[in-house]
């Protein structure tokens, strides 16, 4: 049986992307601006230590050198010979170490400064951008990959980035100071060892370039099998998993892109591994040949046993240094691609042209028109309203009616400027929305969305965060709110009222599909706004509870103008009109009594509604 995911992009080839060198220069710079503007204290304190850590080793190496030839020039000069020369070398190596040590102590102190800090101010920017969205840019996958790569994990990510960036600069000076120590001694050795060095550099980029190829080849099918892991592991998915008992064959799609992502992921690292013992091997060959060759000469009286020390320490580290180097080039360039998708994913910016910025300015209801809109979402084969024209006048209670797929939600969408018409005019109290400042719109609207959240937070709060900088703490308005709009029976109802913390992540109440939608019908009016929507409002609702809702209606909806997405009659027939909506066109418009005297698609729907009953 095969779980490949069908019409999802799936991996191609494992040819890595290709990435110009300038692209990853520019991104490193952007980086660390970022880092400096972020936690400066800890990243000069970061570098500071990788300078002195790097100049160690060179240093060492020298002292142990000059520390045998003293003691040799001491021996030779037989017993009473002055000691300090010895002692000097011992002291400066004592120094050397032990500096070598608190770099080390300092290093690891301010590497993790810098990661709290990056923690706090990435994650911070990478949401607070994401809120800036529009929501065309949440239902579209593309963007939707951007996000997924930017999110995970990206403090880490780019503290490792930097982690390694810096290693490279740090392990560079050491084997740069090692090559000087060592061109002094012996310099041909250094031939063989850039030969070596300069195609395993190669190496390490195309492996750096693969790995992040994987990484964006897949994005799409790691989203997808998380959206799996998420509906066996979250509590609102399980029940009708189980129902279904969908778990083995999430398990085995799971299974299936995890796998797949691992056996690339495999032969990748093998390459790698191969060719970095190939240059291990060879370059450690190349070394010690010049070893023996030195050793020779030592044995000849043409050099020191002092260099033969100073040699052997600065080769073997420095062959170790070039190595390490080049590997830990390969993870900064790995990362640097993070870092070059985190800038793309930040350069995202709002599909919807920028609005015109004015307030809205409305005394009371408000006045909504759509003339000649029509609308497609982005990617759609057919459009979802087609040349609709509709005048909402102030204080009027519309009822959009329609079958499923007609255009309703879209509409209402439309008004809120959650997506821009492609064409005709879409008006709030007169001025087109594209002149308006969105935000603004959006608090002149309130609205229970079809698909309304259900915030794990406490009763309060549910309410609350209907208008959120006036009632957030503000608990008598709060009750007062509860009472008006008859939820507060059903709050007082709860173990701890108004402070119960609702939904089963933090807390231990959950409530029914029905509570929780009288929630956010409440929470919808707790905004004094001039238009209501109420998108399917009555969906969950027992007959009590619509017929409360229906009682009340005039009264909460007062003084403003209000839309009623519903496909019971019952809710319809609390408007003042009704706007039949077919295939995203108007198709009729009139009062409940007016359209079943018609006998169109309104009386036809009616009439099926009557007979089931
Ligand atoms: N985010 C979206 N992206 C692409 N197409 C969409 C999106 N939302 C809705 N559509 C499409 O637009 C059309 C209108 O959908 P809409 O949600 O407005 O219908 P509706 O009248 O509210 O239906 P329902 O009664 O089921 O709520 C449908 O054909 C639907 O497939
Ligand atoms: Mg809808």
């Amino acid at each position: 049986m095969t779980a490949a995911p069908v019409g999802l992009p799936g991996p191609r080839s494992e040819e890595p992307i290709r990435v110009p060198l300038r692209k990853v220069l520019a991104d490193g710079r952007w980086a660390l601006g970022f880092t400096w503007r972020t936690a400066p204290a800890p990243a000069a304190l970061l570098v500071a230590s990788e300078l002195v850590k790097s100049l160690v080793p060179a240093g060492l190496t020298v002292a142990f050198g000059g520390l045998v030839d003293a003691a040799s020039a001491a021996v030779a000069s037989g017993p009473g010979a002055d000691p300090r020369r010895v002692l000097a070398w011992v002291g400066a190596a004592l120094g050397l170490s032990v500096l070598g040590g608190l770099t080390k102590i300092a290093e690891r102190h301010a590497g993790r400064r810098l990661l709290d800090e990056l923690e706090v101010r990435l994650t911070g920017e990478i949401l607070e951008h994401a809120a800036s969205l529009d929501v065309a840019c949440f239902e579209d996958p593309a963007s939707l990959d951007l996000l997924e790569r930017a999110r995970r994990d990206p403090a880490a990510s780019f503290h490792l980035f930097l982690l390694n960036a810096l290693h490279v600069l740090g392990d560079g000076l050491q084997g740069f100071t090692l090559a000087v120590v060592l061109a002094v001694v012996e310099p041909w050795l250094l031939i063989p060892l850039v030969v070596l060095a300069l195609p395993y550099g190669l190496f390490q980029w195309r492996t750096a370039a693969r790995r992040y190829g994987q990484e964006t080849r897949y994005t799409t099918r790691r989203r997808w099998s998380q959206y799996f892991v998420q509906l066996l592991t979250r509590a609102p998915g399980v029940t009708e998993i189980k129902l279904l008992d969908l778990g083995p064959l999430l398990l085995e799609r799971f299974r299936a892109v995890a796998s797949q992502f691992r056996d690339e992921s495999t032969r990748i690292l093998w390459r790698s591994s191969v060719v970095g013992a190939v240059f291990v091997v060879l370059s450690s060959v190349a070394l010690f040949s010049v070893l023996a060759h030195l050793g020779l000469r030592v044995l000849a009286g043409q050099a020191t046993v002092g260099s033969l020390v100073v040699f052997a320490g600065a080769a073997a580290r420095l062959r170790a240094v070039v190595e390490e180097t080049l590997a830990t080039l390969g993870s900064a360039l790995e990362r640097g691609l993070f870092i070059q998708n985190l800038r793309a994913f930040l350069a995202l910016g709002p599909r919807l042209q920028p609005g015109g910025g004015r307030p809205v300015a409305i005394e009371g209801a408000a006045d909504v028109e759509l003339a000649g809109v029509t609308f497609t979402y982005p990617g759609a084969g057919k459009p979802a309203l087609k040349d609709v024209s509709l005048h909402i006048r102030p204080g009027e209670t519309v009822a959009l009616v329609g079958e499923n797929g007609a255009g309703k939600t879209t509409l209402v969408r439309l008004i809120a400027r959650i997506y821009d018409a492609d064409s005709g005019r879409v008006l709030f109290g007169g001025t087109d929305v594209k002149e308006l400042d969105a935000a603004d719109l959006r608090r002149n609207i309130a609205w229970v969305l079809q698909d309304f959240l259900r915030f794990e937070a406490t009763a309060e709060e549910n309410l609350a965060f209907g208008d959120w900088r006036r009632l957030l703490g503000n608990r008598r308005e709060i009750e007062e709110l509860a009472r008006h709009t008859g939820v507060a029976p059903l709050i007082e109802s709860l173990p701890a009222g108004y402070d119960t913390w609702l939904g089963n992540m933090f807390g231990r109440q959950d409530l029914s599909a029905g509570q929780w939608q009288r929630l956010a019908i409440a929470r919808a009016l707790a905004r004094p706004a001039p238009l209501l929507i109420l998108d399917e409002p009555t969906a969950s609702l027992d007959v009590r509870a619509e017929e409360e809702l229906f009682r009340r209606f005039r009264e909460l909806a007062a003084g403003r103008t209000a839309i009623l997405v519903s496909h019971r009659f019952s809710t319809v027939a609390m408007a003042d009109r009704v706007v039949v909506l077919s295939e995203g066109r108007v198709a009729e418009s009139g009062s409940h009594e007016e359209l079943l005297r018609r006998g169109g698609l309104y009386a036809e729907l009616y009439r099926l509604n009557e007979r089931m009953r």
